[in-house]
């Protein structure tokens, strides 16, 4: 589109068509002045910049930004009188451990309410033990229970496919059955997220058919390339004040090259490497305890010998 967008302050959309006769005429009349487009979504631009703390993560990034389009349009289509309507966010997240999920969704927690999809924003997070119970009715009880203390925010069930492990005669079915009214009853009220590894999840939604269709979002979080690894590690180690010497880099990069390849499936992703710089960190410690002039520079620095990696056969 070759127009500039410009915003009103009463939040209008203005196409400013011919913008070249404009500038000839606004050098002759003071132009009235028109807010930016950046000041009008300055929400949009405080979640870009959060949700730009996450590494990688371009589909979720793009969902939410169509979120805040749609809330913003459904709010002037309002004002212009037309209907508003409503949609279903729900959402799934599949992927193996460690790739951002819970992260994620408490992410989402925060700027829904800053959006104003959600009053309040808040995550409560659930596994199988916190909605299933032990007796008949007793399940029911504890699924509306949770959901209850969940309204205005979100909940997650993280390995939500363990609710339908035990098949129909389990109390995990009416768990989900639960789940799955209040999700429409309740549809505006609070968002439920259902998490779990990528095979497991698949299976779980086989065994419901409805299920599926029930959570249009569903969204993939694959393993994270070394690269990817490394980058997550530098922003830990940076908002916590350090930095990582050339030498310890490879070293690291190395190490995560080769154990995120003989894991597989139950590699750990980020949560691995904030264990390892969280052991680092200690081993820095140690290092610098018997060092008498302790500076900026060194306290902040991690080197090759903080990095220690267990013996192969450890891992
Ligand atoms: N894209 C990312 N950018 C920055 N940090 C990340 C990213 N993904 C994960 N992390 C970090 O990795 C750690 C693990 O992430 P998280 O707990 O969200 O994973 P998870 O998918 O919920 O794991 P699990 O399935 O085992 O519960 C956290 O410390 C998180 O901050
Ligand atoms: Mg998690």
């Amino acid at each position: 589109m070759s127009e500039p967008i410009r915003m009103k302050n009463n939040g209008q959309i203005s196409i400013m068509l011919n913008v070249n006769k404009r500038e000839k005429i606004k050098v002759q009349n003071k132009p009235i002045p028109s807010k930016p487009l950046s000041h009008e979504h300055a929400v949009l631009n405080e979640i870009e910049n959060e949700m730009n703390t996450l590494v990688g993560m371009e589909q979720i990034k793009k969902m939410m930004k169509e979120v805040y389009a749609w809330i913003y349009i459904n709010k002037k289509r309002e004002e212009a009188g037309l209907k508003a309507g409503q949609q279903v966010l729900h959402m799934m997240f599949k992927g193996n451990p460690g790739t951002g999920k819970t992260t994620v969704a408490r992410l989402i927690g925060k700027l829904f309410q800053k959006m104003d999809v959600l009053p309040k924003g808040h995550l409560i997070e659930a596994e199988r033990a916190d909605l299933v119970g032990e007796y008949i009715g007793h399940t029911a009880q504890k699924t509306r229970d949770l959901i209850k203390k969940a309204t205005g925010g979100i909940l997650f069930v993280d390995e939500a496919y363990s609710l339908g492990r035990g098949g129909e005669k389990d109390f995990g079915k009416e768990a989900i059955d639960t789940l799955v009214k209040h999700m429409e009853d309740k549809q505006n009220e609070f968002i439920l997220i259902l998490a779990g590894y990528s095979r497991e999840m698949d299976y779980f939604l086989s065994l419901n058919p409805g299920l599926q269709s029930r959570f249009p979002l569903v969204f993939h979080f694959p393993d994270y390339t070394v690269n990817e690894l490394m980058e997550i590690g530098k922003r830990m180690l940076d908002e916590k004040e350090y930095t990582i010497s050339k030498d310890a880099e490879t070293k690291l990069k190395d190490h995560l090259l080769y154990v995120r390849g003989i894991k597989g499936d139950t590699f750990s992703n980020g949560r691995y490497v904030r264990n390892v710089i969280e052991k680092a960190i200690r081993a820095q410690a140690m290092r610098l305890l018997n060092e008498h002039h302790l500076e900026r520079t060194a306290l902040s620095s991690l080197i090759s010998e903080d990095f220690i990696f267990p013996e192969t056969n450890m891992i």
